[in-house]
């Protein structure tokens, strides 16, 4: 079993291991005094998974319970929050119980936050499902919902009591699905080179799992720790993602996250070599780790377009924006500048004059 030690506000263990589904229970009991669980989970990730979890939950003795929500971001939503919660008091979980999430980061972000929220605070077992949710949503304590006005704007900060990955459950994910996750793993390796770099360029990345997410979580546990609500380093992590969201407003969100953030990156790579911040091996590496991955290095979106709905971002911080700029693979640095600036990475990264 490969454990990461997290410690911010709240110190807590993340666990990887393959086959580890069946423990779920014991590490509830764990880290929970309580008699009752609740178990979210979306309609995909529930008939595969919720039995073994619930099984094993009751093994320990608890009176477990599933919360399912229909798939999709769409269900990320305040309703599905309040009827969570109402779902925990018809079945009377008080102060002492505990909350599981089940799923991707829909499921990681939602039943976070109905954790944070449900009478002030209960203990929380975040148990990731999609490779996205292992190596980023489940660990650092975002929660949120989305508002009809954007993505993630309803949200706390919240870190689990413990985080469970257990890498067999990656069988069953759509291999679409696994090249979004492996966008945010491209983004580690971006940031900090190293042990993640070396693994993203083996024949079989699926023959490693364990150890590729230890490693990513490892380097989320860094920015995390320095800096638990995002106020400076932090920031980093949202390497390709300013872009990238603009991409997900701009195609309505038919493109997915991680496909978004792997052309924000691409993107970002070639505005840094031509602003001569970085080298063509440089851009050619992070083009070639998204192709082997199956993610695109471009938007078919206008740059005009792309910088239109950046500036309509209603978690934009005032006239300024923050992009992480590439250097080299393994070398980023905060550039906190002017909005304007999102014209120049356009022009040199997506083409197009603004
Ligand atoms: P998701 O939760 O929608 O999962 C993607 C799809 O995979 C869904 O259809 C889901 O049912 C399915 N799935 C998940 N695990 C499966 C499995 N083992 N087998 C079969 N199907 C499975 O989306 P996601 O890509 O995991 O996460 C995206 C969400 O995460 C977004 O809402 C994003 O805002 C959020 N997010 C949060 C953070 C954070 O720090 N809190 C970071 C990154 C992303
Ligand atoms: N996913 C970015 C963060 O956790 O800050």
């Amino acid at each position: 079993m490969k454990t990461v030690n997290i410690d911010a506000s709240k110190s807590y263990k993340v666990y990887i291991e393959k086959g580890s589904l069946k423990t779920a229970g014991a590490l509830a009991k764990e880290i929970s005094k309580g008699t009752k669980a609740v178990v979210v989970s979306d309609s995909n990730v529930a008939p595969l998974y919720a039995d073994a979890v619930l099984q094993s939950l009751r093994n320990e003795g608890f009176d477990a319970e599933l919360f399912e929500i229909p798939v999709g971001e769409a269900s990320k939503n305040p309703e599905n929050l309040v009827e969570g919660a109402n779902f925990l008091i018809d079945k009377g979980l008080t102060r002492s119980d505990i909350v599981v999430a089940l799923g991707g980061g829909v499921i990681t972000d939602l039943g976070g936050l109905l954790a944070a929220m449900y009478q002030r605070g209960i203990s929380l077992l975040q148990i990731p499902t999609s490779l996205l949710a292992m190596v980023d949503s489940s660990v650092g304590g975002k929660t949120a919902v989305n508002l009809k006005s954007g993505k993630n704007m309803f949200g706390v900060f919240y870190q689990p009591s413990a985080v469970l990955c257990d890498p067999d459950v990656l069988s069953t994910l759509p291999a679409e699905e696994f090249s979004n996750g492996m966008a945010e793993v491209i983004k580690y390796a971006v940031l900090r080179g190293g042990k993640v770099a070396e693994l993203l360029e083996k024949e079989e990345i699926t023959n490693c799992l364990e150890e590729l997410i230890e490693e990513c979580v490892k380097i989320k546990r860094d920015y995390v720790t320095r800096d638990e609500f995002d106020k400076g380093d932090r920031q980093f992590l949202n390497l390709g993602h300013t872009v990238g969201h603009a991409i997900e407003r701009g195609s309505n969100f038919s493109v997915a996250h991680g496909s978004a953030v792997a052309a924000g990156m691409c993107i970002m790579a070639r505005a840094c070599e031509k602003l001569g911040v970085s080298s063509r091996e440089t851009t050619a590496w992070i083009e070639k780790m998204c192709e082997k991955y199956f993610l695109p290095t471009d938007s078919n979106i206008s740059s005009e377009e792309l910088y239109n709905d950046s500036m309509a971002d209603k978690k934009r911080e005032g006239k300024s924006l923050s992009f992480v700029m590439i250097k080299a693979v393994g070398e980023c640095y905060l550039n906190k500048t002017n909005a304007a600036f999102m014209k120049e990475i356009l022009s040199h990264g997506n083409g197009g004059e603004l």
